[in-house]
């Protein structure tokens, strides 16, 4: 698959939003098009950070959106997501890296991020990727609902 990364633009908030509502990690917490689109709308207005995926026809296949203010001077990963048919090909891991190289050139030596308990794939991929786990939140974003806490030291190998 070919692909490139680049940073993200006001334009990708469509698409990034129609990515985030087909997954059923967005659709859990209630998402829709139009709320996910104020939301982005709202994070690009406060100049939070990001990086997507496109591929040959210039359509967005993932994004990651992350920023250093949330977590103290920790790096804090706000929202990640692949398009459902485009996982699997190393596009989560190379848009994970392209933020861990800019907070490394920015003196940034830890990453933050919240991950549903119950999404054991992405649980998975982070833990692959050199994440560990800190605790669980019960009821952290969600009534009824676990966030896992997890941490990446970059300056650890
Ligand atoms: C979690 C998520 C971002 C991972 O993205 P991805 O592009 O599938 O990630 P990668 O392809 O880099 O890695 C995923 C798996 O594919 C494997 N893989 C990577 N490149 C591959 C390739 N070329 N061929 C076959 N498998 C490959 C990896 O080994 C990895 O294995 P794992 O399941 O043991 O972790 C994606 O699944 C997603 O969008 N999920 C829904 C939304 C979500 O959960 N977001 C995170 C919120 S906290």
């Amino acid at each position: 698959m070919n692909y490139v990364i680049r940073v993200w633009t006001e334009s990708d908030i469509g698409g990034i939003a129609a990515i985030m509502c087909s997954h059923a990690l967005w659709q859990h917490y209630g998402v829709t098009l139009a709320s996910a689109t104020i939301r982005l709308v709202e994070l690009f207005a406060a100049r939070e950070k990001g990086w997507v995926v496109e591929n040959d026809a210039q359509q967005v296949m993932g994004f990651i959106l992350y920023n250093t203010s949330t977590f103290g001077n920790s790096g804090y990963i706000r929202l990640f997501g692949i398009q459902a048919d485009a996982t699997h090909h190393g596009l989560g891991q190379d848009l994970l890296r392209a933020v861990e190289r800019d907070l490394r050139d920015h003196q940034v030596n830890r990453l933050v991020l919240l991950c549903t308990a119950w999404n054991h794939r992405a649980r998975r991929f982070y833990e692959r990727m050199g994440f560990e786990k800190i605790g669980d939140l019960p009821d952290w974003i969600q009534d009824g609902t676990t966030e896992v806490l997890y941490v990446k030291h970059l300056d650890r190998g």
